[in-house]
């Protein structure tokens, strides 16, 4: 018994010695602790001796061993603490940031010419009090088609080059205009309505400068007692002239579609030769802008208005052409072709640096 009470009196010593001097860091405590506290360590080891002490000796063996086990683990303790102070202080020290060092840079967005060209009109229209609102791009032909006075077989039909989602379930399509939004919306609302929808539409359509298989209308409708073509002119002006500049002159031929009467074709006059002819507006004075006209009686009947008591007008403007008109473009394919060259050249100061990507 006194054996192993100096033995485990000469563990207490030894290990305390190692915990002054050989312990510097936490994984060197780490090791410390396996060497005398864990199960294959020191003290352990010792009280498996205590198996051939007599019975009467091992309670004071016990003792001592445990109070041994007991104090190198406080000691333990506050080691580690310390160790562990130590490292966050030396992780801080080590880790300071340099205010002074610039930033990451971040890529920055810009607002679509596209979408600011919407914006823009929606912004003008809406002083007109016309209210702005979105359709699906996924149309059925009942609405693209139909409800717009442009039955199955009808020759009209083949002048949109549609793109079919599918054919079978009730002619799912890709809208071709804007229009379909006319009968959807005159369905949910009772006169007076004034809203405008822009969005994508889709036709299967060979590309060049000036066409697109992809693009962006903003369809206008208007509809109430008394209103009369003048109120179509007079709407379709005052946007150009707010769009292109108080000297913007305006035409308006005649044009078919099959849910207007009378329909129109809307041109400007050229806003880079001021109607002189140039090349841009191919030796001509004037650009086109869109199709209008006074809403068909058949589409106010079909969405149960009285044509009788109700008269209404409606446009549909191509964005692209707006925005090639407004900036100068000369080729529509620039703005689905993803060039940053292209994009960056409409930074908005009143944006910030792109501040709102979309
Ligand atoms: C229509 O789409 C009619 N829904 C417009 C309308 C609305 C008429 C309401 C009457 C009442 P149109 O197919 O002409 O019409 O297209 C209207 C405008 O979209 C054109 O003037 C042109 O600015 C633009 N546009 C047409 N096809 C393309 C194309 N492939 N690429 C780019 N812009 C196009």
């Amino acid at each position: 018994m006194a054996d192993l009470l100096k033995q485990l009196a000469s563990v207490r010593v030894q290990a305390s010695a190692d915990l002054a001097n050989a312990v510097s860091d936490l994984t060197s405590l780490a090791d410390w602790e396996k060497r005398y506290l864990g199960p294959a360590g020191e003290i352990t080891a010792l009280l498996r001796g205590m198996g051939q002490l007599p019975p009467d000796q091992r309670p004071a063996v016990g003792r001592e061993a445990n109070q041994l086990k007991n104090d190198l683990t406080a000691a333990w303790e506050i080691r580690r603490t310390a160790l562990r102070a130590a490292e966050l202080e030396f992780q801080l020290a080590r880790e300071t940031i340099d205010v002074t060092l610039p930033g990451r840079h971040f890529p920055e967005g810009t607002i679509h010419p596209a979408s600011q060209m919407i914006d823009e009109v929606s912004q003008i229209l809406a002083y007109l009090g016309f209210e702005t609102v979105f359709g699906p791009d996924v149309e059925i032909g009942k609405y693209n088609f139909d409800m717009l006075n442009i039955p199955a077989n009808h020759p009209a039909r083949d002048v949109w080059d549609t793109m079919i989602v599918d054919d079978d379930r009730d002619e799912i399509i890709l809208r071709t205009h804007t229009s379909p939004m006319q009968a959807r919306i005159m369905e949910q609302r009772q006169p007076p309505v004034r809203v405008i929808v822009p969005g994508r539409v889709f036709r299967f359509e060979a590309q060049d400068a000036s066409h697109e298989w992809m693009f962006h209308q903003i369809e206008g409708l208007a509809v109430d007692a008394r209103i009369t073509m003048a109120d179509l002119k007079g709407v379709l002006t005052e946007l150009a002239r707010q769009l292109f500049g108080e000297e913007t002159q305006v035409r308006f031929r005649c044009d078919f579609f099959p849910f207007v009467e009378p329909g129109v074709d809307f041109s400007v006059s050229c806003p880079f030769c001021q109607g002189k002819g140039c090349r841009v507006c191919k030796h001509s004075g004037w650009i086109e802008m869109g199709g209008a006209g006074m809403v068909h009686p058949n589409v106010l009947r079909w969405v149960g208005y009285d044509p009788d008591e109700v008269q209404g007008f409606a446009f549909g403007l191509g964005v692209e052409r707006l925005a090639m008109i407004k900036y100068g473009i000369n080729d529509i394919r620039a703005f689905a072709a993803n060039d940053l060259r292209f994009l960056r050249q409409f930074a908005r100061a009143d944006f910030g640096q792109g501040s709102g990507a979309r």
